[in-house]
């Protein structure tokens, strides 16, 4: 296939694994990234996975002058926007910044887009867009509550796609809603490198097993799930990875417009007590851990209906706990400091 991509966010975690399935996959890749939660270092590993070479463009989603000059370069015929900012707590703290990023970037984008007659787009959006749930598992006509502005961005430009495509049915967009991304590359070069303190399960686990904490917080034991812990619906990043390709594939066959959203998730839920015991298999280390009050703004539990990327974009996960496990381990092992060092 000799088609050419543009990702925006292409340096980040979800990314990058998505650069190294576009590769194998035959496509050409260029990624447009401004480096604020990432390092240009993930797409030389990309590179070494593939052993194909990748068009790198340093530049901000905001700046529609760059991301024309990017689109025409690269000549590509479908964008994949990753770009963004996801710290749920930071989004609080700094909700314009998180409206600008989010949403004043994917305004430009799809601007720059049109100017380019480019009409085919791959969102990334969340399964934050359900909040509370009213059933589970979450299917996609599930109504929409996000509980903080990063949900709230989220679910804002789904609107403006669907507006979008309500004006002009030749934009074809596919929107995914993550569930809960973690695992890393089998290879172990490329793995989510978190700047800052971790707010996430996977990657404060990896601190407690190497010990950088001294134990695991586990937020709250008293919910009305099988043990009382949280469950989440964890997919492994090459799987979510998978899932944009075969997005994209889907786009191209159809003769017309299209625009419809996808949950990716793996469709079962596991504790953060059945983690624990997955972290310690995998990495043969004990993870003490200590049960604390719950955290503001969690959701008990929830879990994806992927009947839709499984009939329609012919997807459906192939990576187990222990594989999501082990891969971040490897990489944890092979890189204790990230990209760095
Ligand atoms: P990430 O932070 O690792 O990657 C995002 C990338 O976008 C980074 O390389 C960053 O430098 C870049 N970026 C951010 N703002 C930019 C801007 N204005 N211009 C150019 N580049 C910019 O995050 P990720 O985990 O790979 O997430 C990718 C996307 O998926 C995000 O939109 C995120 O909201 C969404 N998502 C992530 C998760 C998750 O748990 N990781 C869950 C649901 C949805
Ligand atoms: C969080 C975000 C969500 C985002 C997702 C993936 C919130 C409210 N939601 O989801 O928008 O899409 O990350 O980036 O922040 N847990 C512990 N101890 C910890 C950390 C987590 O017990 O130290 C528990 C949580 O209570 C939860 C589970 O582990 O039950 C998963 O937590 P986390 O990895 O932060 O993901 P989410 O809360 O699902």
């Amino acid at each position: 296939m000799d088609e050419s991509i543009l990702i925006t966010g292409g340096a980040g975690y979800i990314g990058s694994h998505t650069c190294v399935e576009l590769l194998n996959a035959g496509f050409s890749v260029t990624v447009f990234d401004n480096y604020c939660n990432s390092k240009p270092e993930a797409l030389n590993r990309v590179e070494s996975i593939t052993g194909k070479s990748l068009t790198r463009v340093q530049g901000d989603v905001r700046d529609r002058v760059a991301l024309e000059a990017a689109l025409r370069s690269s000549g590509a015929s479908a964008v994949i926007h990753f770009a963004g900012l996801k710290a749920v707590g930071e989004s609080g703290e700094q909700p314009l910044r998180y409206y600008d990023n989010n949403v004043v970037g994917t305004l430009r984008l799809l601007e720059a887009m049109q100017t380019c007659g480019v009409k085919t787009l791959v969102f990334s959006s969340s399964a934050t867009v359900y909040g509370a749930p009213q059933f589970l598992p979450y299917s996609e006509d599930h109504p929409f509550a996000p509980t903080n502005p990063y949900g709230r961005t989220k679910l804002m430009v789904e609107d403006i796609l669907r507006d979008a495509f309500a004006s002009d049915d030749s934009w074809r967009f596919s929107i995914l809603r993550y569930f809960n991304p973690v695992g890393a590359h089998a290879s172990g070069l490329i793995g989510e490198d978190p700047q800052g303190v971790p707010n996430n399960l996977m990657p404060l686990w990896l601190q407690v097993a190497v010990g950088r904490r001294e134990c695991l917080n586990v937020f709250g034991d008293d919910y009305d799930t099988p043990d009382g812990t949280g469950v989440r619906d964890y997919i492994h990043v090459t799987d979510l990875a998978e899932g944009h390709v075969r997005a994209l594939q889907w786009m191209a066959q159809s003769d017309g417009g299209l625009c419809r959203a996808f949950n990716l998730g793996a469709g079962v839920g596991y504790s953060v007590l059945e983690m624990v015991r997955a972290f310690e298999a995998a990495s043969g280390k004990p993870i003490p851990y200590r049960i604390q009050p719950r955290r503001a703004g969690d959701l008990a539990g929830f879990h994806a209906n992927a009947d839709s990327a499984r009939s329609v974009l012919g997807w459906q996960v192939t990576r187990d706990l222990q594989t999501m496990c082990a891969d971040t381990w490897r990489w944890q092992s092979n890189n204790p400091s990230g990209y760095v060092g």
